[in-house]
């Protein structure tokens, strides 16, 4: 059983707080669909004003849901497509202030007004679509603008401690 602690602080110590938990929700287990659900759940559930968090994976071709927490979504996004193909095509983060703004974006729950998508790459390869895409980290939000840069960085560690578990 693993306890949570409510976060507090600065926002970058809350970030660090999640980081420790999210390391040891994940420690010494390489299963990438349990530390998938795991994740999802342990931010879904620390992170105020979410209402999508979660995973899709690249299954050779596409982006295929994985586990997450929140309201049904969209089973298959093809890369290049919306927020999240555009990530793992980029494999740059997109922080969308306004998803209505974003040309593309996939309307999978009509509450989502802000985005972030952190893309998941094994490796230093660059190919851009070749075997080390893992797939994408996904986060919605209800609010207009719901992440700034601080949320950008402490998001991205959260992937590093998940792609960190991989074997
Ligand atoms: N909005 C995403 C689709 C996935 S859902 O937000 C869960 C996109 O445009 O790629």
């Amino acid at each position: 059983m693993h306890e949570t602690h409510a976060l507090s602080g600065s926002k970058p110590e809350q970030y660090a707080q999640l980081l420790q938990q999210a390391q040891g929700l994940l420690h010494g287990e390489p299963d990438r669909i349990a530390n998938a659900a795991n994740l999802a759940a342990l931010v879904y559930h620390a992170l105020p004003s979410l209402n999508w968090v979660g995973f899709y994976f690249f299954d050779g071709n596409e982006l295929v849901v994985g586990p997450f927490q929140g309201q049904p979504a969209c089973v298959r996004i093809a890369l290049g497509r919306g927020v999240c193909g555009t990530a793992a095509v980029t494999r740059q983060t997109q922080r969308i202030a306004d998803v209505d703004a974003f040309p593309g974006h996939i309307p999978c729950d009509s509450a989502s007004r802000s985005e972030l998508v952190v893309p998941l790459f094994k490796g230093k390869g660059d190919t851009l679509s070749g075997a080390d895409l893992i797939g994408v980290f996904d986060l919605d939000s209800p609010e207009l603008d719901r992440f700034d840069a601080e949320d950008q960085t402490g998001l991205e560690a959260i992937a590093q401690v998940y792609l960190d578990a991989l074997t």
